[in-house]
């Protein structure tokens, strides 16, 4: 595995692999690995023949008091595993790369129409930072595929829309969420957990969406009574409830009784975390 620290040289490792013929993956991250990461790796890998991950942790997508500074950065750790996993480049950037003149005053990338919901409605500025950074290191890294986790789901879908619109060089694979044994999606803000919320309380959030489906499958259409059911059940269990919202997979807007493909994205703060997860089926 090549580590690579700057814009040019990543530039140049991609474009001798393009130059061999090679298609290339590229798998976006902020570091602190774990098998949800490499699910995406794995999916990469699949798809093409060399992968490139980049690690950074971006400050754009942060709110003033959210935890920039706190975020894990494990690099050592991170590179060992990639490396274990048969990836070609690691792109480990700097901040001084990304934004030489400041991050405040730069161009900014929004997709507004799926911006003022789920996570953008108590996170402003989140997703203008993430489809500022991911634009920003699709046009440094120009692969031919791009691989983000389900997990994410608002995230996924405004990436899709962003590279449809701006008619992007690239094809946007989605990997399905990877979970613990218990049901908790794996993240790395798991760290900031107790061995109590993480094993005992945070599964709640899973099973809240499993709930909420197995409800709707039987027939039940009065979703603001299923997410009161989950306000409460994920209040009981020591979490305080952020959303917990059944939408519309293509819009991610409020279900309505004539949708057929649904998705139940919700989010809760435990302790220092603020976990997010999400269950998509169709009827
Ligand atoms: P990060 O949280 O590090 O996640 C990187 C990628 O891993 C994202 O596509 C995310 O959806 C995926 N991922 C995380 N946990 C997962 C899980 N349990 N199962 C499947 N996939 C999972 O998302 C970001 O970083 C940033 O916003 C980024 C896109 C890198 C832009 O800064």
């Amino acid at each position: 595995m090549k580590t690579v620290h700057t814009i040019s040289e990543v530039q140049a490792a991609v474009a001798a692999l393009k130059a061999e013929g090679k298609r290339v993956g590229f798998v976006p991250t902020m570091g602190n690995l774990h098998g949800g990461h490499l699910t995406l790796v794995e999916k990469a890998k699949e798809a093409c023949d060399v992968v490139v991950v980049s690690i950074y942790v971006n400050p754009l997508q942060f709110g003033p008091n959210e935890d920039y500074d706190s975020y894990p950065r494990t690099m050592e750790q991170d590179s060992q595993l990639l490396m274990d996993h048969g990836v070609d480049i690691l792109f480990a950037c700097q901040t001084t790369e990304i934004y030489p003149e400041g991050s405040e005053n730069h161009t900014h990338v929004s997709v507004d129409i799926l911006d003022g919901m789920h996570c953008g409605k108590s996170r402003p500025g989140f997703f203008t930072g993430i489809a500022t950074v991911v634009t920003k290191l699709f046009n440094i890294v120009r692969p031919d595929v791009a691989v983000f986790g389900e997990k994410d789901f608002q995230q996924l879908t405004i990436i899709r829309k962003m590279v449809r619109d701006m008619c992007m060089p690239v094809e946007i694979i989605g990997a399905a969420i990877a979970r613990e044994a218990t049901g908790l999606a794996k993240s790395s803000r798991n760290g900031y957990l107790t061995q109590e919320e993480r094993e005992v309380i945070a599964p709640t959030l899973h099973q809240c969406l499993q709930d909420a489906r197995k409800a709707i499958i039987a027939g039940e259409r009065d979703y603001d009574l299923l997410r009161r059911n989950a306000f409460a059940k994920l209040a009981e269990a020591g979490f305080k409830p952020d959303y917990f919202n059944i939408s519309s997979t293509l819009t991610l807007l409020p279900a309505g009784a004539e949708d057929q493909s649904l998705v139940i994205l919700a989010a809760g703060y435990l302790g220092k975390a603020r976990l997010i997860d999400n269950l998509a089926f169709d009827l």
